[in-house]
């Protein structure tokens, strides 16, 4: 298949990329190139004879709509978005362009497009969200694809915006849509502003591991490759018009997922003291939602989808990778806003023009 992947230059999007070309489709990466965006992640793939990059912002719909006509993709795969929680604090007004009028404009060129061809039943509109739509658990329980949604930050509002408009643009116009909502990600190419690079890469510079408030909140995580994975089943063999949750899993509070992570490099790289004395504790994120759990009984059970790699094990490969690829994240440490403590949201903070 021919498929336009939005968002292909950042992490999630760059490994779907590079999976997709694996598998033998080709592939159009559209991306924007933010602050968040690495062709490098691509590098594996750039001179593939299937692989095309379009430099373009999904809220120029002008723009998009020439893309649909000059290279025809048989579906969409739709990543780009703002994704830094404690940026979308701090500035929301990003979250709002990109995740909700760029994904509509997406949307309507796309079902331009779709129109013109005719309606094919076989084109498909991808939307891959987060799980974060659902706001919050207590210490029981799990999300389904029938939980509903209470998004407590701008970013995850703003992904519950664009579900909601992907939804409506199926029911309505009937365009052919599937939407997933995913767990925390990790793995080779995350960028350094987020967790787990974070707790890598001070620990390597011997620099404090922050950890938010008492360390107590939980994320189930998956391993990068295994999202990616479950998105190109979704897409090829999803249900039109449904959603499907997608987790490791493999659920960690903060804290014991940082101590595993000072562990394996106690383990791979030695200091003179362990790692874990590194670790401060520092003011927490506000409505910082207390856990995150998903029910993949859906993918795993019409798709026969699950993850291959166990939290242990993803977490020893990507910090191998980031001990063997510091060519890749050392220029990155030097990107606007990285390493800088975001999301506190003071409380005379400027509100204009964000
Ligand atoms: N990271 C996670 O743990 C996670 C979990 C579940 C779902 N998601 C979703 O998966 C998607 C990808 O997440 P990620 O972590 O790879 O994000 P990322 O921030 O690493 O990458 C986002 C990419 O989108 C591009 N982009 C941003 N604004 C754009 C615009 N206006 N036009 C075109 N391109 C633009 C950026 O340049 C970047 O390459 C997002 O939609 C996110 O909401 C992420």
């Amino acid at each position: 298949m021919k498929l336009l992947v939005t968002g292909g230059a950042g992490f999630i999007g760059s490994a779907v990329v590079r999976q997709a070309l694996a598998d033998g489709h080709e592939v159009v990466n559209l991306d924007a190139l933010t602050y968040a965006a690495c062709l490098e992640n691509l590098a594996p793939v750039a001179g593939h004879p299937g692989y095309a990059f379009v430099k373009a912002d999904i809220r120029d719909q002008a723009v998009l709509e020439t893309v649909f006509a000059e290279h025809a993709p048989d579906a969409v795969m739709h990543l780009a978005a703002e994704s830094h929680v404690d940026r979308s604090i701090d500035g929301p007004g990003a979250f709002i362009e990109t995740n909700v009028l760029g994904t509509y404009a997406l949307l309507q060129a796309a079902r331009g497009y779709w129109q013109d061809k005719g309606r094919p039943e076989s084109f498909r509109f991808h939307h891959i969200s987060t799980d974060e739509v659902f706001g919050s658990l207590g210490p029981e329980g799990k999300f389904t694809e029938t939980t509903p949604y209470d998004p407590r930050s701008p970013y995850s509002a703003s992904k519950a915006s664009s579900d909601h408009l992907v939804r409506a643009w199926h029911e309505t116009y009937g365009l052919p849509v599937l939407l997933t909502n995913c767990s925390n990600n990790y793995g080779p190419y995350h960028f350094p502003e987020k967790l787990i690079p974070v707790v890598i890469l001070n620990a390597l510079a011997g620099r404090p591991i922050p950890v938010y408030g008492a360390g107590e909140n939980v994320r189930d995580w998956l391993y990068v490759e295994d999202h990616a994975a479950a998105l190109l089943l979704v897409m090829q063999k999803g249900r039109v018009g449904r959603s499907y949750n997608i987790g490791g899993e493999n659920e960690a509070r903060n804290i014991d997922l940082v101590r595993m992570i000072c562990a394996l490099l106690d383990e791979m790289k030695p200091a003179d003291r362990p790692y874990s004395s590194l670790i401060s504790f520092v003011a927490d994120r506000p409505g910082h939602d207390l856990r995150y759990a998903i029910d993949p009984t859906r993918i795993r059970e019409e798709l026969g989808w699950r993850p291959s790699v166990t939290l242990e094990e993803g977490l020893r490969r990507t910090v191998r990778w980031y001990l063997d690829n510091e060519a890749w994240w050392r220029p990155l440490l030097g990107r606007e806003g990285v390493g800088v403590r975001m999301g506190c949201f003071l409380e005379n903070t400027s509100v204009k023009g964000n």
